[in-house]
């Protein structure tokens, strides 16, 4: 079966869904925007959890349990900031969604929602992120059959729309 990849305007909180995806910061001690709305609706057992991490590289991905989440586990990855584009940014945004796709299918995972990894504080364009993310996406299923369902999680109007239209034109 292929998998429903699609994309929605909500709050990644509060999604009944396997696993969502946090946009870390490489101390995955919490932080603002995505971050911090996971670590206040998942509660304090969450930033526990995270210390025993020893952090994470940018590219990287790491799972915890999703304590008071809908979700079971969160995939916390770190996006690179955005310097202009010509310093590896393109290649390590593309291995934070392979990254997490590959730590959700290690525990089962069918089921994912996506921010929209680097594109708040951390400055990526969203063209150019979201073009990346849906690509990322696409070519991981192309090799997997495990997953049912994948949503790109906007918070704006403006990133919905630019997510839609790569997905009507990746159809
Ligand atoms: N649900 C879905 N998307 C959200 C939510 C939410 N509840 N809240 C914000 N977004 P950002 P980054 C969107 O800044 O650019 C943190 O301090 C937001 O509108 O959260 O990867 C970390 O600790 C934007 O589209 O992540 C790092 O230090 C997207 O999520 C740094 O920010 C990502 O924006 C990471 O920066």
């Amino acid at each position: 079966m292929a998998a429903l990849v699609h994309t929605q305007q909500s709050d990644i909180t509060k999604l009944e869904i396997e696993a969502i995806v946090n946009a870390a910061n490489s101390s995955l001690l919490g932080g603002g925007g995505v971050d911090g709305a996971i670590h206040r609706a998942a509660g304090p057992e969450l930033v526990h959890e995270c210390r025993l991490l020893g952090g994470c590289k940018t590219g990287d991905a790491k799972l915890t349990k999703g304590y008071q989440l809908p979700a079971e586990y969160i995939i916390h990855t770190v996006g690179p900031v955005w310097r202009g584009g010509t310093i590896g940014e393109p290649e390590l945004l593309a291995s934070c969604y392979r990254r997490s796709l590959e730590i959700a299918a290690s525990v089962n995972v069918r089921s994912i929602a996506f921010p929209s990894i680097s594109t708040g504080i951390y400055g990526y364009p969203i063209e150019m992120a979201a073009k990346i993310a849906v690509d990322t996406v696409h070519d991981f299923l192309s090799g997997n059959e495990q997953f049912h369902e994948i949503i790109f999680c906007c918070f704006s109007v403006k990133d919905l729309n630019v997510y839609q239209s790569l997905l009507e034109n990746n159809d």
